[in-house]
């Protein structure tokens, strides 16, 4: 099966990405995994000024998959720009970078934004707008369509380059919230984001996390990942990363099938650095196995057939 394709205008030399925040900024796996055999990465989020991050624990790992609260901890907008984007210019060949940009108010994620669009080495822009909007009393940008447009909009106006916009899978409707995004200037979406979280120490009854709640990613959120794709698909028209719980070319399908272009893999990556380039294999059988000869067969090929049933 050939993996190779446009999107964003770029060729992506397979569908599959290291997610935002769990594979640092590329230069951390060199060594372990030759970056240029993956479709690209997203990096872990810059912020206008460097953050220290939440107290440990910062990630524990439970049954079904893991439960972070890092706290957005990042070098900030100088020290990627200077330290951490030349590597990721001058090592990288084919692979695809995409930065990761969070804030707290829309004039943070316009500063960075602005602070990086004379940099080459990268494609665009993935914005978190899962982060909590100081100045609206902590609503989440992505929970609100007026404060998602808002800093949408306001990045769009400063940028020429892809701009996609990852979304948190708790909204009552991520289609409409999809099709807000779409409307105030993305070119694509990234679905999902972690979902909200708590575990207790049950000896001590104290959080786990140093940062009391979290976010859960990993196996448990592979149907909701899949869901939200597939909801999102229905109503907007730009290219999909799909995000969450994947664990093999099978799981990548999945998303595939839902509607998504390209793929990321964060947790599985702390378990084995090298998932990535396994679910790459995984796909190619997967292409073999079933006769399809281009990944884009796949693409939004999954059947939903709702006479079936109310579920
Ligand atoms: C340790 C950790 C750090 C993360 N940091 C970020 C981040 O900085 N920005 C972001 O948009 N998403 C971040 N995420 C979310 C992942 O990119 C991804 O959306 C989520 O973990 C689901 O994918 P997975 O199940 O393959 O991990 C983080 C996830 C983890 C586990």
């Amino acid at each position: 099966m050939r993996l190779g394709q446009t999107v964003f205008g770029a060729d992506f030399a397979n569908p599959v990405l290291l997610a935002g925040g769990t594979a640092g900024y590329g230069r951390e796996l060199d060594g372990i995994l030759d970056l240029d055999r993956l479709g690209g990465l997203v990096t872990k989020a810059v912020t206008r000024e460097p953050r220290a991050g939440n107290p440990p624990l910062r990630a524990a790992e439970y049954g079904a998959g893991m439960l972070n609260s890092i706290g957005l901890a990042n070098v900030g907008l100088d020290a990627f720009r200077t330290e951490k984007l030349p590597w990721l210019r001058e090592r990288l060949r084919s692979a695809r970078v995409l930065v990761n940009v969070a804030g707290a108010v829309v004039e943070d994620y316009v500063a960075v934004v602005e602070g990086l669009e004379g940099e080459e080495g990268f494609l665009g822009y993935e914005l978190n707008v899962s982060c909590p909007n100081v100045k609206e009393g902590g609503a989440a940008f992505c929970a609100r369509p007026d404060l998602l447009e808002e800093v949408v909009g306001a990045v769009r106006r400063r940028t020429r380059r892809p701009l996609i916009v990852k979304l948190a899978p708790n909204l009552p409707d991520i289609g409409a919230t999809a099709a807000v995004a779409v409307d105030a200037g993305a070119d694509g979406l990234t679905l999902i984001n972690t979902f909200p979280g708590l575990l207790f120490d049950v000896d001590t009854r104290e959080s786990v996390l140093g940062a009391g709640t979290g976010g859960v990613s990993g196996a448990a959120v592979l149907p909701m990942g899949v869901h939200a794709v597939w909801q999102a698909r229905g109503r907007v028209d730009v290219p999909i990363i799909g995000v969450g719980g994947i664990r093999s070319g099978e799981d990548a399908v999945q998303y595939l099938l839902a509607g998504a272009s390209l793929v990321a893999i964060g947790t599985a990556t702390f378990a084995d650095p090298r998932a990535p380039l396994r679910v790459i294999n995984e796909l190619r059988r997967y292409g073999g196995r079933h006769g399809i000869e281009d990944v884009h067969a796949l693409i939004g090929g999954g059947i939903v057939d709702r006479s079936k049933g109310t579920g």
